[in-house]
């Protein structure tokens, strides 16, 4: 399965932080937003991945990530000229998916609860054919596309920015498709506000029985950085988490070692370019427990 993360957008509730830097690399707490959105490919086992940026900014995506060979994986870039919406990611992105299956993740996902890991990897490795997305409880659902869900547990009806929201489950930035993806999105029409929605998308899939949505419970918290006090407050929530638990979200270096992706050698390599900051101090300390732990089993 190849891996999209949509990174464009002109992030115009961000403004003017978002004049001369793309929404996406904003920090959250200690790394790139973007960090965590390709966190959610890597625990699914995804390293084929295209990041879509806008044309200004796909310099400091390149100087961020390079290639991806430092984390094991590979990374190209293209961009999309003007956000005309979510699902032209898959008409940019058509020579990338091949005849592949894809799963798309939007820059800003921020994303985190207990077994995401095992669910993301469950999902990846079933998924065969159809569409697979995910919903959380929001307070706001006329700002998203919102799921019901029928007594079966199977959607019945998905709607973008619903006026009178028929429940509360907001569709997440995250999602899994089998290659007609491509070709769906090709027949696609520009809605009413010009864009290519990514919900006509699942509509057509769900059109045909063949969209699963994954809803996350209370123990996920699925968060928006997209206006100043959102960011703050997501940065403020990704500092409270790792501090209590002496845990990184997000580290998309730990995952690809945890992974296996790349091996300590690699990760040493990384922990040495930011010995400056505290996060180049949490690689090492990983680095540390991972040699006192093999000590352990060798000696
Ligand atoms: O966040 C989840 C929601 O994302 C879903 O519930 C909705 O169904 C889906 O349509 C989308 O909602 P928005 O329309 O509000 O998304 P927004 O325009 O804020 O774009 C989401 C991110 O994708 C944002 O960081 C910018 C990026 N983007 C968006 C568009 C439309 C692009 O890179 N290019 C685009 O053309």
């Amino acid at each position: 399965m190849k891996g999209i993360v949509l990174s464009g957008g002109s992030g115009t509730r961000l403004h003017p932080v978002t004049l001369a830097v793309s929404k996406q690399l904003l920090p959250v707490f200690d790394k790139p937003m973007i960090y965590y959105s390709l966190s959610l490919l890597l625990f699914a086992g995804i390293r084929d991945i295209l990041i879509i940026t806008t044309p200004k900014d796909q310099d400091s995506y390149r100087a961020l990530l390079g290639d991806g060979s430092a984390i094991g994986i590979s990374i190209s870039y293209a961009v999309q000229p003007e956000p005309k919406g979510i699902a032209q990611a898959f008409l940019i992105g058509s020579d990338f998916i091949g005849g592949d299956s894809c799963a798309l993740v939007l820059g800003d996902n921020i994303l985190y609860g207990s077994g995401l890991q095992r669910q993301l990897r469950e999902e990846t490795a079933k998924h065969k054919r159809g569409a697979v997305a995910f919903s959380c409880a929001v307070s706001d659902p006329e700002r998203f596309g919102i799921v019901t869900f029928g007594p079966d547990g199977k959607p019945i009806s998905i709607e973008e920015k619903p006026k009178t929201p028929r429940s509360n489950q907001a569709v997440i930035g995250l999602y899994f498709y089998d290659n007609r993806v491509v070709e769906i999105a090709r027949q696609l029409k520009p809605s009413a506000r010009g864009e290519l929605e990514i919900t006509a998308i699942n509509q057509w899939y769900l059109e045909r029985g063949e969209l699963n949505v994954v809803p996350l419970g209370r123990g996920y918290a699925w968060l928006d950085a997209g206006t100043h006090e959102a960011l703050v407050q997501a940065g403020e929530f990704v500092r409270i988490v790792e501090q209590r638990q002496g845990l990184k979200l997000g580290c998309i270096e730990e995952i690809a070692y945890r992974m296996n992706f790349i091996g300590l050698d690699q990760l040493q390599a990384i922990a040495g370019k930011y010995k400056a900051s505290a996060y180049g101090d949490y690689l090492e300390r990983l680095i540390e427990e991972a040699k006192s732990a093999t000590a352990r089993v060798t000696g």
